[in-house]
C-alpha cells in the first residue's frame, strides 16, 4: 500500500527513481510523484512552485500526477522536453499512492512540499488532525488534505524555528518525535543534496546498498536491478543515507543495527517474461512456487520449519489453533482447516485478521495463532498478531516475504517461496500458502504424535507429486479463456463447492470481483437451499468444484445432487471434476476436467482455472489485469 522509492548517488536520480516507481505501482496506483533534489540549476516550472526552490545552494523540484504511473511519466516527459535539466539532480524520492486521506487528486499526491522539503509517505498519521489544527493555528497554510502534509509542515517549522533550526537532520528527527501511527517517511531539502532521512514504524522500509549510491525502498523490487544487498530496518527505526553510506538509529537518536541480507531472487523475477500481464506469469508459475515451497522442509523424515523459537513440547501443549489472514491468504487458511483438523485432531478456527482483535477471542500460552500474509505487512493481519501475543498465545508466521513484519513478530516461520507477486490479486501466492499450510499440519501433527512418522512422510509426498499435475491443470487454459470470453458479459457468476471446495468457491469469486468488477459469490454447495438457490435463473452461469468421487464419496453424491437442483432451475452449470467423473460431466454444460489428486489437496488444482478465468473476463472486459481499480497489493493500513 503506497510504494516508497529513494536514492542518493551518481546517477541522474530521476530516471531511477521512476524506473524504481514502475516496479512498486503495483503498492497503488492513485497517483505517482517525484522530486529530485539539484545543486543549483535555478529551474522552474508551473507544477510545483511551493516545493521549488531557486536557491544557490540547490533546487528540490517535484512533480506528480493523479492516476496511473503513465500520467506522471507523460507529464514529466513534457516539462523535461522544454527544460532538460530540470529534474538534473542525484539524490531524489517517488511515490505511488493508495489514497486514504483524501481523494487521489494532483494536489493530494506526494511528495508534499514546504520551504524546500519534501517529503513522502506510506501509512496514516493518526494524530494528524490536532498537529494540522497546532501548525494551522501558528499560521500555516496546508496545500493539500492529506494527513502526510502535517509531516513536511512539521520539519519545515523546526528547520526555520525550531530548537533544532538549520539543522535538515535533527529536525527531521524532532519532526518524527510528533508523529502517532504507521508510517514510512522520507524527508530531503533543497540546501543538503545527497541526503536522505527516513523512518519506519510499522509500516515496510528496507535500505539497497550499492556502490557509491544508496536506495530505500518499500520492498526490495525498487532497486533489485541495481544491487542485490539491503538491508532490513527494525519497528522504530531512521535510517539517514548519503551515497557513502548509512546510520541506523531509534527514534531517539541512540545509534542501532540494521539487519543485511542478501537478495534471493533477480530481476527476472520482477519481470512480466513475455506475458501481458505479471499475474498471467505467475499463474503459469504455480507449479514452481508449490515445489520450491515444498523444498527444505522435510528433512531427515521430519517437517522443518525455516524458524522456530518454539519447543516440541510448546507445540504438544497447543489445544487450539485460530489462524488469521486476510483476502486470498484467508482463503487458504480455510482450505488448511480441514486438513489442521483431521490431521491434528485439534480445534481450528480460521478468522478474517481484522475482526479476530476486536471480538476479545480466547487465547492462552496453549493456543497456537497461524498469521498468513504474502507480503507479511498486511497491517490486519499484523496487529491480530501483536494481539496474540500480548495474549500469550504462540504465533506461526506463513509469509512469502523474508525478514516482514509479520515473521519477525513471530515465534515461528514457514517461508512461501513462491518468489515476488507482482499481480495484486493472488495466484501463486495462494497455492504455496496452501501447500505452507498443510506443512503446519503436518509439522503439528508429527510433534503432537496425532500422525505416525511413515503417515507424514506419506502426506508429504502426495504434496511432492502436486506440482506435475498443477502444470497439467494448466493445459485447462485455451479451454477456459474461450468459456470467459464466452461469459464475459454475464452479470453475475455464482460458485459452488462442498469441504475444501467450497473455500476454493470463495477464492474463484474473490477474484472475479476483483479482476472483473462482476457479481460472484462463492457459497458452501449444502448452504444453496437455504437461502442462494433464489437467485438462481435461466441461464444463470454457475461453477461448480467437484470432489474426488474417489475419495469421500458421500460428499461427491450430494454436490450431484446439488446440480441437478440447480439445473432443474435452468442454470448454466460449469463444473470442474477430475477426469472420468462420469456423474460430473452427465450434469455439466460445461466440464473442465482435472486431473486425479486425494481430497484435502485438491484445491492445489482446482483454483488454477477459476483465476485463468478471471483473468480473462477482466481482460475480454478492457480492464487491468494486474491493477484492478481501488485494490492495492500490501495493504499497510487497518
Ligand atoms: C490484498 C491483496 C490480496 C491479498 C490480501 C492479503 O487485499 O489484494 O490479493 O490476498 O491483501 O495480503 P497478504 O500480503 O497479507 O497475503
Amino acid at each position: 500500500m503506497c510504494g516508497i522509492v529513494g536514492y542518493v548517488g551518481h546517477r541522474p536520480a530521476l530516471g531511477v527513481v521512476v524506473e524504481a516507481l514502475r516496479r512498486m505501482e503495483y503498492r497503488g496506483y492513485d497517483s505517482a510523484g517525484v522530486a529530485v533534489v539539484g545543486a543549483g540549476s535555478a529551474a522552474s516550472g508551473p507544477d510545483e512552485s511551493a516545493g521549488q526552490r531557486a536557491a544557490e545552494s540547490g533546487t528540490v523540484t517535484a512533480l506528480k500526477r493523479a492516476g496511473k504511473l503513465v500520467n506522471l511519466t507523460e507529464a514529466l516527459a513534457e516539462a523535461t522536453a522544454t527544460a532538460p535539466d530540470r529534474f538534473a539532480g542525484t539524490t531524489g524520492m517517488g511515490h505511488t499512492r493508495w489514497a486514504t486521506h483524501g481523494r487521489p487528486t494532483d494536489r493530494n499526491a506526494h511528495p508534499h512540499t514546504a520551504a524546500g522539503f519534501a517529503v513522502v509517505h506510506n501509512g496514516i498519521l493518526e494524530n494528524y488532525a490536532a498537529l494540522r489544527a497546532e501548525l494551522e493555528a501558528d499560521g500555516v497554510e496546508f496545500a493539500s488534505d492529506t494527513d502526510t502534509e502535517v509531516a513536511v509542515q512539521l520539519v519545515a517549522r523546526e528547520y526555520a524555528a525550531g530548537p533544532t533550526a538549520g539543522d535538515f537532520v535533527a529536525s527531521a528527527y524532532a519532526a518524527l518525535r510528533r508523529l502517532d501511527g504507521a508510517f514510512t517517511l522520507l524527508f530531503c531539502h533543497v540546501d543538503h543534496p545527497g541526503t536522505i532521512v527516513a523512518a519506519r514504524r510499522s509500516t515496510p522500509l528496507v535500505v539497497g546498498v550499492g556502490d557509491g549510491e544508496m536506495f530505500l525502498g518499500s520492498d526490495v523490487a525498487a532497486f533489485i536491478e541495481h544491487t542485490r544487498d539491503a538491508v532490513e530496518l527494525g519497528q522504530d527505526q531512521v535510517v539517514t543515507i548519503t551515497c557513502d553510506g548509512y546510520t541506523i538509529t531509534d527514534f531517539a537518536g541512540t545509534q542501532q543495527d540494521g539487519t543485511p541480507f542478501r537478495i534471493d531472487w533477480d530481476l527476472e523475477a520482477a519481470e512480466k517474461g513475455g506475458h501481458d500481464y505479471f499475474m498471467l506469469k505467475e499463474i503459469e508459475e504455480q507449479p514452481t512456487a508449490v515445489e520450491n515451497t515444498l523444498r527444505g522442509h522435510f528433512e531427515k523424515g521430519r517437517i522443518v520449519l525455516d524458524e522456530q523459537r518454539l519447543t516440541d513440547q510448546d507445540l504438544r501443549d497447543i489445544d487450539k489453533v485460530f489462524i488469521v489472514a486476510c483476502g486470498s491468504a484467508y482463503h487458504s487458511g480455510l482450505v488448511a482447516k480441514y486438513a489442521i483438523e483431521h490431521w491434528t485432531r485439534l480445534p481450528c478456527e480460521v478468522e478474517l485478521a481484522s475482526e479476530f482483535r476486536y471480538r476479545d477471542p480466547v487465547l492462552d500460552r496453549s493456543t497456537l495463532v497461524v498469521a498468513i500474509s504474502q507480503s507479511g505487512e498486511t497491517a490486519d493481519t499484523l496487529e491480530a498478531v501483536r494481539h496474540a501475543r500480548e495474549q500469550k498465545a504462540r504465533v506461526l508466521a506463513v509469509c512469502n516475504t523474508n525478514g516482514a513484519q509479520i515473521p519477525r513478530e513471530s515465534d515461528a516461520v514457514l517461508y512461501t517461496r513462491a518468489g515476488p507477486e507482482i499481480g495484486v490479486a493472488s495466484t501463486k501466492a495462494f497455492l504455496a500458502q496452501v501447500t505452507a499450510n498443510y506443512l503446519v499440519g503436518l509439522a503439528l501433527a508429527q510433534a503432537r504424535g496425532t500422525k505416525y512418522p511413515d503417515e507424514v512422510a506419506r502426506e508429504y509426498r502426495e504434496l511432492e507429486a502436486m506440482p506435475p499435475l498443477v502444470q497439467q491443470v494448466l493445459g485447462t487454459e485455451k479451454q477456459v479463456r474461450e468459456l470467459a470470453r464466452e461469459l464475459a458479459s454475464e452479470s453475475t457468476v455464482l460458485f459452488l463447492g462442498r469441504h475444501v471446495g467450497y473455500p476454493v468457491a470463495l477464492e474463484g469469486a474473490l477474484k472475479l470481483k476483483e479482476l472483473a468488477y462482476m457479481h460472484a459469490e462463492g457459497f458452501a454447495a449444502g448452504e444453496l437451499k437455504h437461502g442462494p438457490i433464489a437467485l438462481i435463473e435461466d441461464g444463470l452461469p454457475v461453477i461448480v468444484v467437484m470432489p474426488s468421487p474417489r475419495g469421500r464419496a458421500v460428499l461427491h453424491s450430494k454436490l450431484v445432487s446439488n446440480i441437478r437442483e440447480i439445473q432443474a432451475r435452468g442454470a448454466r452449470t460449469i463444473v470442474i471434476a477430475e477426469k472420468d467423473d462420469d456423474a460430473a460431466a452427465a450434469h455439466a454444460d460445461h466440464l473442465i476436467e482435472i486431473p486425479a489428486a486425494p481430497t484435502l489437496l485438491q484445491p492445489l488444482l482446482a483454483t488454477v482455472p477459476l483465476q485463468i478465468f478471471a483473468a480473462e473476463v477482466a481482460q475480454a472486459r478492457g480492464y487491468d489485469v494486474d491493477k484492478p481499480r481501488n485494490l492495492a497489493k500490501s495493504v499497510t493500513v487497518e
